[in-house]
C-alpha cells in the first residue's frame, strides 16, 4: 500500500495547511474510537478529499493506515516528542549518540523523529511505504530534516553487512519471521554492535488475553496458536493473508527469544528489563555469525 505521487501531493496539501491538526486530530479520533461530533464540515471534506474516509465518514482501507500513523504521531508528541521508553536500562536518546542507528518496522517513524535530535547516521527500514510517507510529511510538519528509510522487512534489510552500530525494534518483531529476521537484523550490524528488541512475550500476552476475557478470545486464540506452532516447527499455523506484513503477531517467551538470539550469533544480555507490558532484550552481535 502507498500513495502515488498526487496522493502526496494532496496529503501534504492538507497536512501542512492551517488546518491539518484538525485533521490530524480526526484521523486520531476515527482511530482510537474517539468523539467525532464537534469534527467541522470542513475537516470531514478534507478526509473524504484524500479518500481517507467514505461517504459515511468511516475510514476506508487506505485512511486506516493514515489514521495509524496520526494516532503514533499524536502519542508521540503527547510524550513530549521523547522516546517511550522513558530512559529505561539507561536508552535515552543520548545512549544513541554518535551511533550509526537503524530501526527495523520504523512504522511511521515517531522512534526515528525522537532519535534524530541526537543521532545523525540514522535510517529506517519499514516494509508499509503508506507508513513511511506519511511520516515523511509528519516529519516535515515538525521542521525535521528528511531520514533515509527504505522499503524492507527484518527478513530482508535493504543495507550492507556491518552498517550499524545499533538495530531497533520497537514492538516489531512479532510480525516477522523472527528466527530468519534475527539472523538479517546481526548481519547488519557491526561486531560488537548491539540489537535492542521490545515488545511483548508470551506470559505477559495470555495474562493480558485472561484479564480481559472474553473479548477478541478468536484472535488470542490464534496468537497463542501460532506462538507455539512457531516455537515447536518455525511457522506459523495459521497465517495471515499475504505477504511478510500481513502476518499475525507471535509472542514468544523470554528465554525462547534468547535461545534463538544466541543461534543466529547474538549474545543476550540478562537479566532483561521491562518497559510497562513490553520486554527489553538487548543482544550485541559476536564475531562469528552461524547460519
Ligand atoms: C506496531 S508497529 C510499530 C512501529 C514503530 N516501531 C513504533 O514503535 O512506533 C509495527 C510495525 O512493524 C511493521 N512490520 C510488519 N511486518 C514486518 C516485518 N516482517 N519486518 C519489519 N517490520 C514489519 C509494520 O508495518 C508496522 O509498521
Amino acid at each position: 500500500m502507498k500513495l502515488d505521487p498526487a496522493g502526496i501531493a494532496a496529503v501534504r496539501t492538507h497536512l501542512l495547511g492551517p488546518d491539518g491538526a484538525s485533521l490530524i486530530d480526526y484521523m486520531f479520533r476515527l482511530n482510537t474510537g474517539g468523539d467525532v461530533s464537534a469534527v467541522s464540515g470542513d475537516t470531514r471534506a478534507a478526509s473524504r478529499d484524500l479518500g481517507w474516509t467514505d461517504a459515511a465518514d468511516q475510514l476506508t482501507g487506505i485512511g486506516s493506515f493514515a489514521a495509524d500513523s496520526c494516532r503514533e504521531y499524536v502519542f508521540w508528541t503527547e510524550r513530549d516528542r521523547d522516546l517511550p521508553f522513558k530512559g529505561i536500562g539507561g536508552l535515552t536518546r543520548e545512549y544513541f549518540a554518535g551511533k550509526a542507528v537503524v530501526e527495523v518496522g520504523a512504522g511511521m517513524g515517531a522512534n526515528l523523529m525522537s532519535l534524530g535530535a541526537t543521532v545523525t547516521d540514522l535510517s529506517g527500514v519499514e516494509p508499509l511505504e503508506i507508513y513511511s510517507q506519511m511520516g515523511g510529511i509528519l516529519r516535515e510538519r515538525e521542521g525535521l530534516a528528511p531520514v533515509d528509510v527504505r522499503t524492507g522487512s527484518g527478513e530482508q534489510i535493504p543495507f550492507p553487512d556491518g552498517r550499524f552500530d545499533v538495530v531497533l525494534c520497537v514492538t516489531a518483531h512479532q510480525y516477522m519471521d523472527i528466527c530468519p529476521a534475527l539472523k538479517e537484523l546481526a548481519r547488519v550490524l557491526k561486531p560488537g554492535g548491539e540489537l535492542i528488541i521490545i515488545g511483548g512475550t508470551l506470559d505477559r500476552y495470555v495474562k493480558d488475553a485472561m484479564a480481559a476475557f472474553p473479548a477478541n478470545l478468536k484472535a488470542h486464540v490464534i496468537t497463542v496458536v501460532n506462538t507455539l506452532g512457531y516455537t515447536a516447527l518455525r511457522r506459523r499455523i495459521i497465517p495471515g493473508r499475504g505477504a511478510a506484513t500481513t502476518s499475525r503477531p507471535i509472542y514468544p517467551l523470554p528465554a525462547t527469544m534468547q535461545r534463538w538470539m544466541q543461534q543466529a550469533g547474538l549474545q543476550p544480555k540478562s537479566p532483561l528489563l521491562k518497559v510497562d507490558t513490553e520486554t527489553i532484550f538487548q543482544s550485541k552481535r559476536t564475531q562469528q555469525i552461524n547460519q
